[in-house]
């Protein structure tokens, strides 16, 4: 069928549809397959905030291991009766400069109960019958502490495991041992109890499950990674996020301080230790434990391509704003280099050999790389440059990622200082450019044609960070409700029409822990047993699962303006290629059921089952909880279909997904 007859259709048909009682019409035409959706569309946001790594993912059940904290005992409480002989010492050893101080337990009369107990992040979660192995570096120094007795208590200290570490020699040496818990606690603690006479010393105690994801030595919290792989996403940006630029430069996230032996990453504190008055954790720091190797690592096992963020010699312009002068900026560029090479080097190069070190002698394919995350104003446009072209010099391929500042709406002048940066990105046409939304969900739902009128010829779009604020940004009230989640889909659909431009995309934050938390809404909530998605993730997850491969063109009622129509529909249409289906999404907002025709227009089916996949809730202001993890889960069933035109019935306050077999 030629346009022009093609829109007469349209528009005949749109018309019928009005005069019979407004029964909404959706054509697809699914014989005109557009743009290329892009593999990475759908990925996710990491950041260390709410207690994301240390106490989350990383799966370290220690806080505190190597005593480096501001106090060097926080986290850790004396044990000792009162009356013993026994006291404990912390030394700063400056030939280890990475990792100085270190506790001297001195014991004058053996017998009395005396030792040292960690509680963990808000505790530690053991497992009943499940395997953990505790490891403690320690030297003799003199006398005879001739063990050191484990333990692990539950709230009410009754022992759920115990062993026993002996030997010690005068050298600093690692030992280990494995304990079995008999019984499962979500707030145990560590107690480690000295015995006999004489000093000893100690360092990096660490408590891991045998339990982590792949079973790694170091490894990760085996829930929460399998809930980021059930999401299949295209990418995996790290580590933030606010977290790359720190409170001021001495606080930024230095990659080089993340690699080698646990012992030799240099601990930093972590911003959201005191950014929020209200949520304050004075006990929050990274310890690294999860670094760039790890993150790459991580990546690799989603199969989902490495987006690090590097700073570019700007501290975060909410606090210091602190700045590095452009004749100091060489070590932040050669840093961004020496990452490229860390990630992609052959295993000769100086970084390449330390990721092979590390053990992945492979490269991990590294294709693109961000410079700041919410930078703005002339300093960082001169500073981009730099790292521009000295990236782009060494590596023409590496993409580039620029940033718009914040969201528009909650940094000084945000709207003016993002036109001022786009007048420059215009110019210098970085690869791509990040865009971050904090708003409330009415914003959501009356912008899905944000990016309809943004330039084709410019840089792609990366929705960096988005997620809808359901009382304010930063407000501690926020909730992951239904209503939120829905507007965000409804939002998703105007993303994935505009999939030309829109390349990326992810929800931020990603975890939050359930007593641990600075921020929210987060996609993901956790405590020290369970975990689980909100509404919010399993929108994402299904926009994830079927993004399908190119974009169809949508019509409702004949309008392509989706934004305009008020049946309470919001829409996008994609081609799979792979596997001949087209994916229609629909976001019904209205609380009554919405009957639709549904016309693929230009195709034949090649099948006469189509799946149905939905989400849905009774009330907006339903959310997935600890008590309830499936409130809100999508539900899978299939559907007869004898024709490319047929009705479907869309349920209130709904995401359907209709994958339809075509030729
Ligand atoms: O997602 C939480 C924070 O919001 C990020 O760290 C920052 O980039 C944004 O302002």
């Amino acid at each position: 069928m030629n346009s022009s007859v093609y829109r007469r259709t349209m528009w005949l048909l749109a018309t019928l549809a009005c005069m019979v009682g407004a029964q909404p019409q959706l054509t697809v035409n699914v014989g005109q397959p557009g743009a290329t959706i892009s593999p990475t569309m759908y990925g996710i946001f990491f950041e260390d905030i709410n207690f994301a790594a240390d106490g989350g993912l990383y799966a370290e059940l220690v806080k505190n291991r190597s005593f480096e904290f501001d106090r060097p005992l926080q986290g850790w409480q004396i044990l000792k009766k009162s009356g013993a002989d026994a006291r404990i010492l912390i030394l700063r050893d400056e030939t280890r400069p990475r990792n100085p101080r270190f506790v001297r337990m001195l014991v004058n009369r053996p017998g009395q109960e005396f030792g040292l107990s960690n509680e963990g992040f808000r505790g530690m979660g053991i497992r009943q019958n499940a395997d953990y192995r505790f490891s403690i570096a320690a030297r003799q120094v003199a006398g005879d502490i001739h063990a050191l007795r484990i333990e692990l208590v539950n709230e009410e200290a009754q022992s759920l495991a115990h062993t026993q570490i002996e030997g010690f020699s005068s050298d600093w040496q690692t030992y280990h041992s494995d304990l079995t818990s008999d019984a499962t606690a979500l707030q145990a603690r560590l107690n480690i109890w000295v015995e006999g006479r004489g000093t000893l010393d100690i360092d990096v105690v660490s408590l891991f499950p045998k339990d982590t994801w792949k079973g790694r030595e170091n490894g990760l919290r085996p829930d929460l990674v399998q809930l980021l792989a059930d999401m299949q996403p295209g990418f995996l940006r790290f580590p933030g996020g606010c977290i790359v630029e720190g409170f001021d430069l001495s606080q930024r996230y230095q990659w080089k301080n993340t690699l080698g032996p646990i012992n030799e990453r240099i601990l930093n504190i972590n911003r959201w230790n005191f950014e929020f008055k209200h949520r304050q954790t004075p006990d929050y720091y990274q310890s690294y434990g999860l670094g760039f190797y790890e993150y790459f690592l991580l990546a690799e096992d989603l199969g989902a391509e490495p987006m690090p963020i590097i700073n570019c010699g700007m501290a975060c312009q909410f606090n210091t704003a602190e700045l590095t002068p452009m004749d100091q900026l060489d070590p932040y560029v050669q840093d961004a280099i020496d990452l490229i090479e860390f990630a992609n080097g052959p295993t000769e190069s100086n970084w390449g050999t330390i990721r092979a070190q590390m053990g992945h002698p492979e490269p991990f394919n590294m294709k693109m790389i961000g410079i700041g995350n919410e930078q703005w104003g002339p300093q960082y446009v001169e500073r981009y440059k730099v790292f521009a072209k000295t990236i782009k010099d060494k590596y023409p391929d590496m993409q580039l990622i620029a940033a718009t500042g914040s969201d528009g709406t909650i940094f000084p002048n945000g709207e003016e200082e993002i036109e001022y940066l786009w007048s420059f990105w215009s110019q210098l046409k970085p690869d791509i450019v990040d865009e971050h939304f904090y708003r409330k969900p009415e914003w959501f739902l009356e912008n899905t044609g944000w990016y309809n009128s943004y330039d084709r010829t410019g840089p792609k779009l990366f929705v960096g960070e988005y997620a809808s604020q359901s009382v304010g940004v930063g407000s501690p009230e926020n909730r992951n409700s239904w209503k939120c989640a829905l507007y965000e889909a409804a939002f998703m659909t105007g993303l994935e029409r505009n999939a030309d431009l829109v390349t990326m995309t992810c929800y931020a934050p990603l975890f939050g822990h359930e007593q641990a938390w600075q921020w929210r809404p987060d996609l993901i909530w956790f405590d020290n047993l369970i975990s689980y998605g909100s509404a919010n993730y399993y929108v994402q997850k299904l926009f994830g699962l079927h993004p399908g491969t190119h974009v169809l063109a949508i019509q409702i009622d004949g309008n392509p303006n989706l934004e305009k129509n008020k049946k309470g529909l919001h829409a996008s249409a994609t081609l799979d290629k792979r596997n001949s289906q087209a994916i229609i999404k629909v976001v019904n907002v209205a609380d009554n059921p919405v009957k639709a025709t549904i016309n693929l227009h230009d195709t034949k089916l090649a099948g006469s089952i189509a799946t149905v996949i939905l989400l849905t809730s009774k009330y907006l202001t339903d959310e997935n909880s600890l008590n309830e993890p499936r409130k809100i889960y999508p539900e899978e069933t299939s559907l007869e279909i004898n024709s490319s035109r047929f009705m479907y019935t869309f349920k209130p306050i709904s995401l359907t997904i209709l994958r339809v077999p075509v030729r």
